[in-house]
């Protein structure tokens, strides 16, 4: 496949409805490390190596060498938000970096102001800005985010675009049928259908010009079967939903582990604390609904209680978000976990992260964009399922169970690699050059 694989020419532009604390903290990041000031720690793209070859090869690349990825130096940022700050202000407000390091690259985010958002409070009571589109239906909306995006790549002499959700978490709706197929969803949106979203009406603007879209917060947005279906139509890679940090990522690195020691597990209770805007707009029961609904499927999809009735079938799992401002973006998580070993002994495990929601998330856009990039140069479209090591509620065909597995997960984000540019696929066997080994010593 490798000959397939376009090289990274030109400008990248990444463009992100939602320029609060994620994004900002994204492109700050990028600047500073474009600066020499910083290094992109928690990114795979940048720092992450890859086995290639057989374990005797001793070739591990770094994946940026591995595969054509655009640099840091080619991406040009751009956005949209309900609010009018600008980056540097944005970032000021969310107060993820300190103020040292965003004096320092000042006039580049100054530089960067939010284009006019498309935006319906019914979604997201908790926002009131005035930096919003008006039209008098959700077909025009869309038909000015193209325009948005087409002048965008002009003005920034992108040779590509990629998009990524990282606006708040909109309310909680199920597929209806407006979103059954790509006719109904355009009739729904000449009609102003309630059940189209703001952020479906991002996507598909994305999605109909062949412009890659990956979700990053809960909401259905491209995971409906009439963006699906447009997406195979326009060979746009798609991909979502909800990036997986802070209490989702300690989840899927430990239930495997439990799971795999065939260890049994009695209840899972999560709570975090949270003071950012996210946490305020999660404060309305909407809001947390979507949310919640994406972090619970984690545990049934890991540990698969069906098939073992005995270690979790009984198991109770409960999620908690609450706001509260003095924390800020540290979030603050903890879990409690019942689990139980031989005989049916019970322990417990506590786990108390203190992180920042911001900083886990960053390098997870900045590699889902770089990816999904690659993924439109090595002409691959639809689901990306090979990045839902980076999702908290990974999008799949509806007939196909999502992997939460975060090891599983890089197995195959590897192993595509891999596949990409022409290369064995790891399978871990190892039998192929054992016994020569045995047999040299
Ligand atoms: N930080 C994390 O670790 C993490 C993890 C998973 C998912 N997420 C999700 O990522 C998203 C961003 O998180 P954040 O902490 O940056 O939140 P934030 O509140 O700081 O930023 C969201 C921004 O989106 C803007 N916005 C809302 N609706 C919009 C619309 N229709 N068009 C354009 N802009 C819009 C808001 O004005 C705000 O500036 C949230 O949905 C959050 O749930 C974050």
């Amino acid at each position: 496949m490798k000959e397939n694989v376009l090289p990274a020419n030109g400008k990248l532009g990444i463009l992100i409805p939602g320029l609060g604390a994620v994004a900002t903290t994204l492109i700050a990041g990028v600047e500073a490390i474009k600066q020499g000031l910083s290094q992109p720690i928690g990114s795979l793209t940048q720092m992450g190596n890859i086995r290639i070859g057989k374990r005797t090869d001793d070739r591990y690349p770094l994946i940026k060498d591995f595969v054509p990825l655009t640099d840091l130096n080619d991406i040009v940022f751009g956005g949209w938000d309900v609010y009018a700050d600008n980056v540097f202000q944005a970032a000021s407000h969310a107060k993820v970096l300190d103020a040292h390091l965003l004096n320092a690259i000042k006039p580049q985010l100054e530089r960067l102001v939010p284009m006019k958002a498309v935006f319906d409070k019914s979604y997201v009571k908790n926002l009131d800005g005035k930096n919003v589109k008006e039209a008098k239906t959700k077909f025009d909306l869309a038909k000015m985010v193209m325009d948005d995006i087409e002048n965008f790549r002009d003005a920034n002499d992108c040779a590509r675009v990629v998009i990524v959700w990282c606006g708040s978490t909109e309310k909680y709706i199920e597929a209806a049928e407006v979103h059954d197929t790509i006719e109904s969803f355009e009739k729904g949106l000449h009609e102003n259908h309630d059940l189209i979203s703001p952020s479906m009406i991002y996507a598909y603007a994305a999605i109909k010009l062949g412009v890659p879209f990956a979700n990053g917060a809960p909401n259905l947005t491209c995971d409906i079967p009439a963006l699906i279906e447009l997406a195979k139509q326009t060979n746009t890679p798609i991909g979502g939903k909800d990036f997986k940090t802070g209490q989702t990522l300690m989840k899927t690195i430990l239930a495997p582990g439990l799971h795999a020691r065939a260890l049994g597990i009695k209840g899972w209770f999560s709570t975090n604390i949270l003071g950012n805007r996210d946490g305020l707009v999660l404060d309305d029961p909407d809001n947390f609904k979507t949310k919640e609904v994406s972090k619970l499927s984690v545990l049934d999809d890991i540990l698969r209680p069906e098939l073992n009735p005995e270690l979790y079938g009984d198991l109770y799992h409960k999620v908690r978000i609450n706001y509260y401002p003095p924390h800020g973006d540290n979030k603050e998580s903890w879990d409690n976990i019942d689990i139980f070993g031989w005989l049916g002994y019970a322990m417990q495990i506590k786990i108390n992260f203190l992180c920042r929601d911001s900083i886990l998330a960053a390098p997870v856009v900045l590699d889902l964009a770089l990816f999904m990039d690659l993924s439109k140069r090595a002409g691959m479209s639809g689901i990306q399922e090979w990045l839902s090591f980076y999702f908290k509620s990974p999008q799949t065909l509806p007939t196909l169970r999502p992997e939460h597995d975060i090891f599983k997960q890089l197995i195959k984000l590897q192993n595509t690699l891999r596949h990409m540019m022409g290369e064995d696929l790891i399978t871990h066997l190892g039998l192929d050059y054992y016994q020569d080994l045995v047999e040299a010593l």
